[in-house]
């Protein structure tokens, strides 16, 4: 008899499942894919570590969060500084002074600033009642027409003007020369893969790879106390209050016989005619020198079930039908729900580990 089913691979399973062997008890993890690590799982392609699922990089402000994945692999010194291609003229992202500079000739931030500001008094928008009007609102046209629409057009299937202001707070502007996308103190690619921290956290544990919860739901519920599950909750309840909804993406990737495809791991492509939005370079993560490429265009697309759910909508609608799947899931005693599935929210890695040692602490009363 085991103490604990876990149901998934991710970081919040293999996180909560080591924690747990620590204090001496029994897990079983299984996942319904063919390997562990749910989506920073990264798979070896021409000797290059292939972010399959999407580029990660992890990053985060604490110490403590940092010391941990650390224990678990080393970090190299990769720091995420995106490009942006619009029509073939490049773009340093996130915005700053690199930006400014190649899109008006700004050379000190004043001038910058002051184009900004003159662009915002230009549009003339008091109360935003959209995405273009709330992008334009906090950083001017320029930036919105070359970098913002066509890239978040594409990203959620329609136009910036039916999508709600609320999508974007605030965008960051940066007046200095600094290109690191993440403000975070600490910042890297494990090396070896995040293949690596997964693998070394279920060292010793049982798993089960390619079993589906749902399909042997009794049996496998049979076998521990308690079950810990970071698949979708709506699942879980058998949809009864409805489906939350997700966008999804699709990947298509290609190795080249060249070394060096675009100089860079990440580039966003803004403009509304190339239908990717981005192309990952995964080498570069990893400094890799090989003499092959891989690859990746990301293609976003509507959610239908069956297909990876990867971003929460969280409006209203969704919102509402998450919070009843939640209050069920309250009342439980004998199940623990956690990840960004179960929880129906974006969740960065740093975070998933957060959450992950505090349902420990609370798990074991510590
Ligand atoms: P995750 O989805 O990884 O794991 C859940 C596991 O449960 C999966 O393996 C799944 O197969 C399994 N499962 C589900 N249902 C099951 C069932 N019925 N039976 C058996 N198994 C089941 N973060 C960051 O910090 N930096 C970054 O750069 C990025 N980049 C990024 C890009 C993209 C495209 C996305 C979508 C996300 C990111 N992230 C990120 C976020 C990161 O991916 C996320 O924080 C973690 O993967 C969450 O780990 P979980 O364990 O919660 O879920």
């Amino acid at each position: 008899m085991y103490d604990y089913l876990v149901v998934g691979a991710g970081l919040f399973g293999a996180v909560f499942a080591y924690e747990a062997t620590q204090r001496g008890k029994r897990c079983l993890v299984i996942d319904k894919r063919d390997h562990i690590g749910g989506n920073v799982y990264t798979e070896e392609v021409e000797g290059i570590h292939v972010h399959k699922y999407g580029a990660h990089i992890f990053h985060t402000n604490s110490r403590k969060i940092w010391e941990y994945v650390n224990r678990f692999a080393d970090f190299n010194r990769y720091t995420n500084s995106p490009l942006a291609n619009y029509k073939g003229e490049i773009y340093n992202l996130p915005f700053n002074m690199n930006t400014f500079h190649k899109l008006w000739g700004a050379v000190k931030p004043e001038e910058a600033k002051q184009i900004i500001e003159d662009q915002k008094k230009a549009a003339g928008i008091v109360k935003p009642r959209n995405l273009e009007e709330q992008a334009i609102s906090l950083v001017g046209t320029d930036i919105y027409e070359k970098l913002i629409k066509g890239y978040t057009e594409k990203q959620w299937g329609r136009s910036a003007k039916d999508l709600p202001s609320f999508i974007i707070n605030r965008l960051p502007v940066r007046f200095t020369y600094d290109n690191n996308y993440f403000n975070d103190r600490y910042q890297g690619i494990p090396i070896g893969g995040y293949h690596e921290i997964i693998k070394n956290m279920l060292d010793g544990i049982d798993v089960r790879l390619n079993v589906d919860f749902f399909e042997e739901r009794e049996q496998l519920t049979g076998l521990a106390t308690k079950t810990v599950f970071t698949g979708m909750i709506d699942q879980y309840y058998g949809f009864r209050y409805g489906v939350l909804e997700y966008r999804s993406l699709r990947f298509e990737t290609r190795v080249l016989d060249m070394d060096n495809y675009q100089g860079n791991a990440v580039v966003n492509f803004t403009d509304a005619d190339t239908p990717y939005t981005r192309i990952i370079e995964h080498k570069h993560f990893d400094y890799g020198t090989q003499p092959k490429t891989v690859v990746t265009e990301e293609y976003p697309m509507e959610w239908k079930p069956g297909l990876e759910p990867y971003y929460p909508i969280n409006d209203d609608k969704n919102t509402h039908t998450f919070r009843q799947y939640k209050e069920l899931a309250d009342q439980e005693s004998n199940v623990i729900f956690g990840g960004r599935l179960a929880s129906y929210k974006y969740y960065d890695m740093h975070q998933v580990i957060g959450e992950a040692l505090t349902t420990i602490q609370t798990e074991f009363g510590e």
